[in-house]
């Protein structure tokens, strides 16, 4: 069904030959036009994204280049000093480690961990597309390269499926220990608590389409787990679903925006996860182009709905503004501290990454 979607999506692609203002123009695994409509220009935001800016100088400005360094007390000059476990993981590559505990699929992790690690240091767990790997979201996002600058460890896991999509949508998966993919993301990240010293108030998941799909399912399923999350195009924890299918079906009701639910619904699906779960929930930012045709814009407004409802927030948000570090057509939606949502006008599948923004919604910037 995904395979149908995307060879639709490419067809479509072909006979516009011209890319509208805030189209996507260019990036891995994009197969459509790269020429923009007059009077814009295509401007590359990361490996897999590129998009139609009007006029020549109008592009934004690159995120402001980081301005805190890592702090050096005395547990973080070398590898040998790292805290402890760590020190067993090569410095500034990509390394794939196992035995972290219960691994159902056989889920493939790596970690990347930078010169200096600060003590107790945050964790990013970075989940990647479909089509992607461990590999291809290490080299095409900023993530490991940002952690140089900020000492935090990430994880990326890599998809054992055919097609590398994520089971975000097994009854396994969607429920807290119950199994599939998400159970052996959270082993991992509870074993980098426990082995490297990570601290366990900042693991935090982000992903992009189907790793953002999983990363709601982190969210949602593992809220004791992850402190926060960041859903690049991706879909409500739950909306995937699927009985009685293979572990990472597709879900075409969801994934076209025509599983509408109220929120009390959409939370109730959260709270299931993970029956009498009382703590807190974790902060969840959510990003999404109004142009996706993969998993089509109403997704987002679903997910609104879930989270909001989740923190008690009211439906409207608080604040509605563009951001100077962004492109015009986007807009945050701010319900709460715990809460954002940021729509991005004519921007398809999927949102360009803004790592260095992340960082400071992940308080590690
Ligand atoms: C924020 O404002 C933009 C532009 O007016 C609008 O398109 C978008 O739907 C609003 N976001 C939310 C979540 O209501
Ligand atoms: C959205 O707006 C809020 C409130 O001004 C701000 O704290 C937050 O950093 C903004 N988020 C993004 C992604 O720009």
């Amino acid at each position: 069904m995904f395979k149908l979607a995307v060879a639709l999506i490419s067809l479509a692609s072909l006979v516009t030959a011209q890319v509208p203002v805030w189209g996507q123009c260019g990036g891995i695994g994009y197969a459509g036009s790269t020429v923009c409509a007059a009077g814009n220009v295509c401007t590359e935001y990361s490996a897999y994204y590129s998009q139609c800016i009007p006029g020549s100088n109008s592009a934004p400005p690159p995120p402001p280049p980081p301005t805190t360094t890592v702090s050096s007390p005395s547990s973080s000059s070398g590898t040998g000093t790292a805290p402890t476990g760590l020190s067993s993981i090569p410095a500034s590559t990509l390394f794939q480690f196992s035995n972290f505990g219960t691994n159902p699929n056989n889920v493939a992790m790596y970690v990347y961990k930078p010169k200096k690690v600060q003590s107790s240091p945050p964790l990013i767990v970075a989940s990647h597309y479909c089509q992607g790997s461990a590999q291809a979201y290490y080299s095409g996002s900023k993530f490991a390269q940002l952690a140089e600058t900020y000492g935090y460890v990430v994880i990326y896991p890599s998809s054992p499926h055919s097609g590398t999509c994520w089971d975000v949508s097994s009854d396994e998966t969607l429920m807290h220990n119950g199994g599939s993919d998400s159970l052996s993301i959270a082993n991992a990240a509870r074993f980098a608590v426990s082995n490297w010293g990570v601290d366990p108030n900042r693991v935090f998941a982000v992903g992009t389409s189907s790793g953002a799909m999983m990363t709601s399912v982190l969210a949602g399923a593992y809220p004791d787990v992850f402190k926060a999350g960041i859903v690049d195009s991706g879909v409500a924890f739950g909306c995937f679903a699927v009985t009685g299918q293979p572990e990472d079906s597709w879900n075409s009701q969801c994934a076209e925006g025509q599983l509408i639910l109220t929120g009390q619904q959409w939370a109730q699906k959260v709270t299931a996860a993970y029956p009498g779960y009382t703590g807190a929930r974790p902060k969840m930012q959510v990003w999404h182009g109004t142009a996706d045709t993969t998993l089509y814009p109403q997704n987002f407004y679903e997910e609104i709905k879930q989270w909001t409802t989740i923190f008690g927030y009211p439906s409207n948000p608080i604040s509605n503004a563009t951001e100077s570090y962004l492109p015009g057509g986007y807009s945050n939606a701010t319900y709460g501290p715990d809460f954002q949502a940021i729509l991005a006008q004519g921007v398809g599948h999927t949102v360009p990454l803004y790592e260095q923004q992340y960082l400071q919604f992940l308080g590690i910037a």
